[in-house]
């Protein structure tokens, strides 16, 4: 981070002084005032990033400056001096926008240690804005690929639910069919994107750190709450809260997110008042939310009122048909990312990317593609650039010859000898291929159809190198 630019407006020559020598030798760059109008000058041609405020100064008073500084900028960082000891100024000149106070005469340590606490701040708050901008930036619907009948339908209807202001929405889908980046795309095509997009694995958190999370707590609510903390649904007002993973809360909260839904309020914990919040609620999971309440895991009365519109989304293999259009848009997204300039897929490998079943769904093409652009050295993607579970059953279908595809596949005919010319090792071959295309290179259904299990079958398949 580039050296802050700091302001001391303050009166006293010999304060004034020695302030911005120790702070130039700590390397800011320093501007330093006698009187307030002066101050507020240097504020408007300079724009540091913080202010020393001196409170007893000539014409202007400190607590008349912070104002004047805090309408010019309410993100200037302030820090109020004062000689006089006296906390009811310090209070006052906080609550006009000041975020530090320091008590003159000050020892430089106190203030080293203040300027860190706001270089840290400052850092979190740039984070937080790059984050809110490529949230906005990158993920509307526009973003979301896909041309398939059954994707198409519920692209529509989502952008339609997304214009509704509160209404409750329920993603169901495998892990990786992009739950996440609909949840986006709803928040940022509803009125409520210029308001927070608040997001929380459920899953991620011990069941008490969640509930925290969430409601917030009163100071003193439990040993650790020192001070009084906002929960999310608050911090959100306005915006969408997306509860990620939401099958897996438990009673406890489940009651309590009930009580949200109903009643659009929540209570802190360990307090007594009802704060009412304006927010969407998006909840998603990949489990199997029916099931859940049938082993009363999951509130009934909760999954309706989650599931005001649900949207499923479709895994990848019943939605092959996008795979080639995906592949390209993850060539040009990644060519971009890696600086590279690859212009397509190999047909053959295209195929390969059509028949494999996609457990990972999007995530694992996105990754597959990540590391394909990155390990290509030619212009178009070659088989060699992909994981062998992908690319080896390919190879199967390619080589297969008339002769060997007419080769029968069912015990009985197994009548030995059969052919002379066929090894055990040929036969065993032959039978493997033939099991994964008679079923479509379900590798579980071949290794049913074959009497293996599916880890013996694997490792046959990286055996005869298909
Ligand atoms: N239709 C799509 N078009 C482009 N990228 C997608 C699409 N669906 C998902 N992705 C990408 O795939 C990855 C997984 O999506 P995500 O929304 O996190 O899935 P989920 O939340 O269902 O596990 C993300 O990197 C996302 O950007
Ligand atoms: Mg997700």
């Amino acid at each position: 981070m580039k050296s802050l630019k700091i302001l001391i407006i303050e009166d006293e020559k010999l304060i004034r002084w020695s302030l911005e020598k120790h702070l130039t030798s700590k390397g800011y760059v320093v501007y330093s005032a006698e009187t307030g109008e002066e101050g507020i000058k240097l504020f408007e041609l300079n724009r540091p990033e913080v202010v020393f405020v001196d409170n007893k100064l000539p014409n202007m008073q400190g607590l008349e400056v912070i104002l004047k500084l805090t309408s010019l900028d309410e993100e200037a960082i302030i820090v109020f001096m004062t000689a006089y000891g006296s906390i009811e100024t310090a209070v006052i000149a906080m609550k006009s926008g000041a975020s530090e106070y320091i008590n003159k005469p000050f020892i430089f340590e106190e203030i080293d240690v203040i300027l860190e606490n706001i270089k840290a701040k400052i850092n979190l708050n740039k984070e937080i804005q790059i984050l809110r901008r490529q949230q906005k930036d990158i993920i509307t619907f526009d973003h979301i690929i896909g041309e398939a009948p059954i994707f198409n339908e519920i692209i529509q209807l989502s952008r339609k639910i997304a214009k509704t202001k509160s209404t409750t929405i329920l993603l169901l889908g495998e892990s990786g069919t992009g739950k996440d980046m609909f949840a986006h795309a709803i928040h940022n095509e509803s009125t409520r994107n210029d308001k927070p997009f608040v997001t929380i694995n459920c899953s991620s958190l011990p069941d008490s750190l969640l509930e925290s999370e969430l409601f917030g707590y009163e100071k003193g609510a439990f040993t650790d709450a020192k001070i009084m903390k906002k929960g999310l649904f608050e911090i959100a007002e306005g915006g969408t809260v997306f509860l990620d993973e939401i099958g897996e809360i438990n009673q406890a909260t489940q009651i309590k997110l009930l009580g949200v839904l109903e009643n659009r309020i929540v209570r802190r914990l360990g307090g007594t008042l009802n704060i009412p919040v304006d927010i969407r609620i998006i909840a998603a999971t990949n489990r199997d939310l029916i099931k859940a309440v049938n082993e009363k895991s999951f509130r009934e009365d909760l999954y309706y009122r989650l599931k005001v519109f649900q949207i499923i989304l479709p895994s990848l293999r019943d939605r092959k048909e996008d795979i080639p259009l995906l592949a390209e848009y993850f060539i040009k997204y990644f060519n971009l990312q890696f600086q590279k300039n690859i212009k397509k897929i190999n047909d053959s490998v295209i195929n390969l990317l059509i028949q494999y079943q996609w457990p990972g769904n999007i995530r694992e093409l996105r990754n597959v593609m990540e590391r394909a652009v990155i390990l290509e050295t030619m212009n178009t993607l070659q088989a060699e650039s992909f994981p062998g579970e992908i690319v080896t059953l390919n190879e199967t279908t390619k080589t297969f010859t008339q002769e060997e595809t007419s080769f029968n596949f069912t015990s009985e005919k197994l009548q030995f000898p059969f052919d002379e010319n066929l090894s055990l090792y040929d036969i065993e071959k032959l039978m493997i291929k033939q099991a994964l295309q008679k079923t479509d290179f379900n590798q579980t259904k071949a290794s049913e159809l074959l009497g293996i299990s599916r880890d013996t079958l694997r490792y046959k398949i990286k055996k005869y190198k298909f």
